[in-house]
Protein backbone atom coordinates (compact mmCIF):
# COMPACT_ATOMS: atom_id res chain seq x y z
CA UNK A 1 0.00 0.00 0.00
CA UNK A 2 1.39 3.61 -0.91
CA UNK A 3 1.58 5.86 2.28
CA UNK A 4 -0.65 8.81 1.75
CA UNK A 5 0.83 12.38 2.17
CA UNK A 6 -0.17 13.80 6.01
CA UNK A 7 -1.77 16.24 3.83
CA UNK A 8 -4.49 13.95 2.84
CA UNK A 9 -7.66 15.65 3.01
CA UNK A 10 -10.96 13.72 4.42
CA UNK A 11 -13.72 12.45 2.47
CA UNK A 12 -16.44 11.76 5.31
CA UNK A 13 -16.10 15.11 7.79
CA UNK A 14 -16.32 14.23 11.87
CA UNK A 15 -15.92 16.35 14.63
CA UNK A 16 -13.68 14.17 17.22
CA UNK A 17 -11.66 13.46 13.45
CA UNK A 18 -8.23 12.14 14.16
CA UNK A 19 -7.31 13.84 11.06
CA UNK A 20 -4.17 16.09 12.29
CA UNK A 21 -2.38 13.61 14.45
CA UNK A 22 -2.81 10.22 12.16
CA UNK A 23 0.39 10.40 10.82
CA UNK A 24 2.00 10.58 13.98
CA UNK A 25 -0.64 7.70 15.95
CA UNK A 26 0.17 5.65 12.68
CA UNK A 27 3.57 5.45 13.63
CA UNK A 28 2.84 3.09 17.06
CA UNK A 29 0.84 0.85 15.26
CA UNK A 30 2.76 -2.25 15.56
CA UNK A 31 2.52 -5.51 12.50
CA UNK A 32 -0.18 -7.31 13.06
CA UNK A 33 -2.46 -9.74 11.41
CA UNK A 34 -5.89 -7.50 11.02
CA UNK A 35 -6.59 -4.16 11.90
CA UNK A 36 -9.65 -3.20 13.62
CA UNK A 37 -11.41 0.02 14.33
CA UNK A 38 -14.79 -0.13 16.41
CA UNK A 39 -15.57 3.31 16.13
CA UNK A 40 -14.49 4.83 12.75
CA UNK A 41 -16.43 7.73 12.34
CA UNK A 42 -14.39 9.66 9.68
CA UNK A 43 -11.94 7.05 9.34
CA UNK A 44 -8.73 9.40 9.59
CA UNK A 45 -6.51 6.64 10.56
CA UNK A 46 -7.72 4.08 7.85
CA UNK A 47 -5.33 5.69 5.24
CA UNK A 48 -2.32 5.73 7.40
CA UNK A 49 -2.70 1.90 8.94
CA UNK A 50 0.10 -0.26 8.25
CA UNK A 51 -1.34 -3.22 8.62
CA UNK A 52 -3.44 -4.27 4.76
CA UNK A 53 -6.57 -6.03 6.15
CA UNK A 54 -9.08 -3.94 8.33
CA UNK A 55 -12.22 -4.10 9.66
CA UNK A 56 -14.13 -0.78 10.52
CA UNK A 57 -17.13 -0.37 12.39
CA UNK A 58 -19.73 2.10 13.35
CA UNK A 59 -22.57 2.38 15.13
CA UNK A 60 -24.39 4.81 12.36
CA UNK A 61 -26.03 3.11 9.45
CA UNK A 62 -25.97 5.94 7.57
CA UNK A 63 -22.37 6.48 7.73
CA UNK A 64 -21.49 2.82 7.10
CA UNK A 65 -23.70 2.53 3.68
CA UNK A 66 -21.85 5.64 2.77
CA UNK A 67 -17.74 4.06 3.68
CA UNK A 68 -19.07 1.04 1.63
CA UNK A 69 -20.04 3.48 -1.81
CA UNK A 70 -16.82 5.16 -1.10
CA UNK A 71 -14.89 2.08 -1.21
CA UNK A 72 -16.88 0.22 -4.03
CA UNK A 73 -18.80 2.90 -6.25
CA UNK A 74 -16.66 5.94 -5.64
CA UNK A 75 -17.31 7.18 -9.43
CA UNK A 76 -20.99 6.92 -8.59
CA UNK A 77 -20.62 8.44 -5.48
CA UNK A 78 -19.14 11.63 -7.42
CA UNK A 79 -21.99 11.75 -9.59
CA UNK A 80 -24.55 11.70 -6.69
CA UNK A 81 -22.76 14.54 -4.98
CA UNK A 82 -22.37 16.47 -8.25
CA UNK A 83 -25.94 16.37 -9.00
CA UNK A 84 -27.49 17.80 -5.56
CA UNK A 85 -24.28 20.35 -5.44
CA UNK A 86 -25.49 21.66 -9.49
CA UNK A 87 -28.88 21.72 -7.89
CA UNK A 88 -27.99 23.78 -4.94
CA UNK A 89 -25.97 26.12 -6.79
CA UNK A 90 -29.15 26.26 -9.77
CA UNK A 91 -31.90 26.46 -7.42
CA UNK A 92 -31.05 27.58 -4.41
CA UNK A 93 -30.82 26.94 -0.07
CA UNK A 94 -33.96 25.02 0.03
CA UNK A 95 -32.43 22.07 -2.09
CA UNK A 96 -30.56 21.75 0.88
CA UNK A 97 -33.97 21.46 3.03
CA UNK A 98 -35.58 19.54 0.79
CA UNK A 99 -32.51 16.60 0.68
CA UNK A 100 -31.96 17.04 4.42
CA UNK A 101 -36.04 15.69 4.50
CA UNK A 102 -35.61 13.08 2.30
CA UNK A 103 -32.30 12.20 4.36
CA UNK A 104 -34.47 12.17 7.69
CA UNK A 105 -36.53 9.53 5.88
CA UNK A 106 -34.69 7.39 4.07
CA UNK A 107 -31.43 7.33 5.37
CA UNK A 108 -29.93 7.64 2.03
CA UNK A 109 -25.90 7.65 1.82
CA UNK A 110 -26.01 10.18 -1.13
CA UNK A 111 -28.07 12.61 0.64
CA UNK A 112 -25.83 11.99 4.11
CA UNK A 113 -22.51 13.04 1.79
CA UNK A 114 -24.12 16.13 0.54
CA UNK A 115 -26.13 17.58 3.54
CA UNK A 116 -22.97 17.06 5.69
CA UNK A 117 -20.43 18.92 2.89
CA UNK A 118 -22.92 21.83 2.93
CA UNK A 119 -24.56 22.11 6.74
CA UNK A 120 -23.12 25.08 9.13
CA UNK A 121 -19.58 24.14 9.43
CA UNK A 122 -20.25 20.38 8.60
CA UNK A 123 -21.28 19.28 11.90
CA UNK A 124 -23.40 16.35 11.63
CA UNK A 125 -25.54 17.22 14.24
CA UNK A 126 -28.74 14.77 15.36
CA UNK A 127 -31.88 16.61 17.53
CA UNK A 128 -33.79 13.42 19.88
CA UNK A 129 -35.44 11.96 17.16
CA UNK A 130 -32.89 10.61 15.83
CA UNK A 131 -33.07 13.51 12.89
CA UNK A 132 -30.41 15.56 11.13
CA UNK A 133 -30.89 19.35 12.13
CA UNK A 134 -28.06 21.19 11.49
CA UNK A 135 -28.72 24.00 9.12
CA UNK A 136 -27.49 25.30 5.33
CA UNK A 137 -24.17 26.96 5.82
CA UNK A 138 -25.25 30.15 3.49
CA UNK A 139 -21.94 31.91 2.92
CA UNK A 140 -20.37 28.72 1.50
CA UNK A 141 -21.00 26.66 -1.43
CA UNK A 142 -20.03 23.33 -0.65
CA UNK A 143 -16.68 21.57 -1.81
CA UNK A 144 -16.55 21.56 -5.66
CA UNK A 145 -17.42 18.08 -7.15
CA UNK A 146 -14.41 17.81 -8.96
CA UNK A 147 -12.16 18.28 -5.87
CA UNK A 148 -14.53 15.68 -4.05
CA UNK A 149 -14.58 13.53 -7.06
CA UNK A 150 -10.33 13.11 -7.02
CA UNK A 151 -10.80 12.62 -2.75
CA UNK A 152 -13.53 10.05 -3.14
CA UNK A 153 -10.91 7.98 -5.93
CA UNK A 154 -7.87 8.68 -3.33
CA UNK A 155 -9.72 7.24 -0.22
CA UNK A 156 -11.21 4.27 -2.44
CA UNK A 157 -7.76 2.95 -2.90
CA UNK A 158 -7.11 2.79 0.51
CA UNK A 159 -10.29 1.43 1.58
CA UNK A 160 -9.99 -1.82 -0.80
CA UNK A 161 -9.37 -4.00 1.60
CA UNK A 162 -11.49 -3.19 4.83
CA UNK A 163 -14.36 -4.54 5.59
CA UNK A 164 -16.98 -2.99 7.44
CA UNK A 165 -19.67 -3.14 9.69
CA UNK A 166 -23.05 -1.36 11.63
CA UNK A 167 -22.78 -3.03 14.82
CA UNK A 168 -21.94 -1.83 18.02
CA UNK A 169 -18.17 -2.21 19.47
CA UNK A 170 -18.67 -5.13 21.56
CA UNK A 171 -19.89 -6.77 19.00
CA UNK A 172 -16.88 -6.33 16.82
CA UNK A 173 -14.27 -7.04 19.23
CA UNK A 174 -15.66 -10.39 19.64
CA UNK A 175 -14.16 -10.94 16.00
CA UNK A 176 -10.79 -10.34 17.19
CA UNK A 177 -7.99 -12.71 17.27
CA UNK A 178 -4.18 -13.05 19.18
CA UNK A 179 -1.90 -10.88 17.02
CA UNK A 180 -4.67 -8.32 15.81
CA UNK A 181 -4.54 -4.69 16.46
CA UNK A 182 -7.24 -2.76 17.15
CA UNK A 183 -7.66 1.36 17.37
CA UNK A 184 -9.67 2.66 19.81
CA UNK A 185 -11.52 6.28 19.59
CA UNK A 186 -14.51 5.70 21.64
CA UNK A 187 -17.13 8.93 22.67
CA UNK A 188 -15.14 10.84 26.00
CA UNK A 189 -15.44 8.66 28.71
CA UNK A 190 -19.16 9.09 30.42
CA UNK A 191 -20.71 11.32 27.70
CA UNK A 192 -23.75 10.52 25.72
CA UNK A 193 -23.56 9.97 22.64
CA UNK A 194 -24.06 12.62 20.00
CA UNK A 195 -26.00 10.11 17.58
CA UNK A 196 -27.50 7.47 20.18
CA UNK A 197 -29.05 8.08 23.04
CA UNK A 198 -27.23 5.47 25.17
CA UNK A 199 -23.94 6.26 27.14
CA UNK A 200 -21.15 5.10 26.80
CA UNK A 201 -20.57 2.70 29.11
CA UNK A 202 -17.08 2.36 30.87
CA UNK A 203 -17.35 -0.21 32.67
CA UNK A 204 -18.08 -2.71 30.19
CA UNK A 205 -15.61 -0.97 28.06
CA UNK A 206 -12.83 -2.11 30.31
CA UNK A 207 -14.13 -5.19 30.23
CA UNK A 208 -13.58 -5.24 26.33
CA UNK A 209 -9.96 -3.87 26.74
CA UNK A 210 -9.30 -6.97 29.83
CA UNK A 211 -10.53 -8.88 27.78
CA UNK A 212 -8.18 -8.32 24.46
CA UNK A 213 -5.28 -8.09 26.62
CA UNK A 214 -6.38 -12.05 27.80
CA UNK A 215 -6.09 -13.05 23.93
CA UNK A 216 -2.64 -11.06 23.22
CA UNK A 217 -4.35 -9.08 20.98
CA UNK A 218 -2.74 -5.49 21.21
CA UNK A 219 -4.48 -2.20 20.87
CA UNK A 220 -4.07 1.76 21.19
CA UNK A 221 -6.80 4.07 22.87
CA UNK A 222 -7.46 7.72 22.73
CA UNK A 223 -9.77 8.61 25.41
CA UNK A 224 -9.80 10.78 27.99
CA UNK A 225 -8.49 14.38 27.46
CA UNK A 226 -8.84 18.15 28.04
CA UNK A 227 -10.21 21.58 26.25
CA UNK A 228 -8.98 24.75 27.50
CA UNK A 229 -10.73 24.12 31.15
CA UNK A 230 -12.64 21.87 30.74
CA UNK A 231 -11.62 18.57 31.32
CA UNK A 232 -13.28 14.86 30.49
CA UNK A 233 -10.94 13.02 33.09
CA UNK A 234 -11.19 9.36 32.66
CA UNK A 235 -8.36 8.24 33.65
CA UNK A 236 -7.66 4.25 32.52
CA UNK A 237 -7.50 1.53 35.45
CA UNK A 238 -3.14 1.30 35.45
CA UNK A 239 -3.87 -1.86 35.52
CA UNK A 240 -5.34 -1.87 32.00
CA UNK A 241 -2.32 -0.41 30.07
CA UNK A 242 1.05 -0.39 29.89
CA UNK A 243 2.15 3.38 28.58
CA UNK A 244 0.20 6.30 28.23
CA UNK A 245 1.27 9.80 26.33
CA UNK A 246 -0.73 13.31 25.40
CA UNK A 247 -0.92 14.33 22.16
CA UNK A 248 -2.59 17.71 21.12
CA UNK A 249 -5.40 16.44 18.72
CA UNK A 250 -6.46 20.01 17.50
CA UNK A 251 -8.70 22.94 18.40
CA UNK A 252 -12.22 22.57 19.52
CA UNK A 253 -14.55 22.86 17.14
CA UNK A 254 -17.47 24.28 19.22
CA UNK A 255 -15.32 27.00 20.85
CA UNK A 256 -14.16 27.65 16.99
CA UNK A 257 -17.73 28.06 15.81
CA UNK A 258 -18.76 30.23 19.21
CA UNK A 259 -15.87 32.05 18.12
CA UNK A 260 -14.89 32.25 21.92
CA UNK A 261 -11.73 31.67 22.88
CA UNK A 262 -10.36 28.77 20.55
CA UNK A 263 -9.22 25.74 23.30
CA UNK A 264 -6.79 23.48 22.12
CA UNK A 265 -7.84 19.60 22.91
CA UNK A 266 -5.32 17.30 24.30
CA UNK A 267 -6.12 13.30 24.54
CA UNK A 268 -4.82 10.38 26.47
CA UNK A 269 -3.13 7.96 24.14
CA UNK A 270 -2.97 4.28 25.84
CA UNK A 271 -1.34 1.20 24.81
CA UNK A 272 -1.59 -1.72 26.03
CA UNK A 273 2.25 -2.96 24.36
CA UNK A 274 5.97 -2.03 24.66
CA UNK A 275 6.25 0.35 21.22
CA UNK A 276 9.77 0.17 20.18
CA UNK A 277 12.56 2.96 21.09
CA UNK A 278 12.25 4.28 17.59
CA UNK A 279 8.68 4.46 17.55
CA UNK A 280 8.64 5.74 20.96
CA UNK A 281 10.97 8.60 19.75
CA UNK A 282 9.00 9.73 16.73
CA UNK A 283 5.92 10.08 18.76
CA UNK A 284 6.94 11.59 21.99
CA UNK A 285 9.02 14.44 20.36
CA UNK A 286 5.76 15.67 19.16
CA UNK A 287 3.79 14.93 22.51
CA UNK A 288 3.43 16.85 25.34
CA UNK A 289 4.29 14.32 28.01
CA UNK A 290 7.06 11.58 27.08
CA UNK A 291 5.68 8.07 27.44
CA UNK A 292 6.40 6.40 30.40
CA UNK A 293 9.06 3.85 30.04
C1 LIG B 1 -14.61 10.05 18.37
S1 LIG B 1 -15.57 9.37 17.09
C2 LIG B 1 -14.37 8.54 16.09
C3 LIG B 1 -13.64 9.50 15.21
C4 LIG B 1 -12.70 8.83 14.24
N1 LIG B 1 -11.53 8.27 14.90
C5 LIG B 1 -12.24 9.80 13.17
O1 LIG B 1 -11.04 9.97 12.96
O2 LIG B 1 -13.11 10.42 12.54
C6 LIG B 1 -16.40 8.08 17.92
C7 LIG B 1 -17.32 7.25 17.03
O3 LIG B 1 -17.85 6.19 17.81
C8 LIG B 1 -19.16 5.90 17.33
N2 LIG B 1 -19.85 5.17 18.39
C9 LIG B 1 -20.41 5.66 19.54
N3 LIG B 1 -20.90 4.66 20.30
C10 LIG B 1 -20.64 3.50 19.63
C11 LIG B 1 -20.89 2.12 19.90
N4 LIG B 1 -21.51 1.74 21.02
N5 LIG B 1 -20.49 1.20 19.00
C12 LIG B 1 -19.88 1.58 17.85
N6 LIG B 1 -19.61 2.88 17.53
C13 LIG B 1 -20.00 3.83 18.40
C14 LIG B 1 -19.75 7.26 16.99
O4 LIG B 1 -20.80 7.15 16.08
C15 LIG B 1 -18.52 8.00 16.44
O5 LIG B 1 -18.47 7.94 15.04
Amino acid sequence: MIKPKSTLKPVIKWSGSKRQVAPQLSRLIPDANVYYEPFVGGGAMLPFRNIRKGVANDIIPELITLWEAIRDTPEQTAVEYQTRWERLQNEGHQVYYEIRDRFNQTKNCFDFLFITRTCVNGLIRYNDKGEFNNSFHLTRPGINPNTLKNIILTWSYYLKDVVFHNLDYTDILQQTKTGDFVFLDPPYGGTKGRYTKAEFNLDSFYGELERLNSIGAKWMLTFDGKAGNRSYNYELPSSIYQHKTFIKTGNSPFTKMMKTTIDAVHESVYLNFDPTCELLTNVSQQSNQKLAL
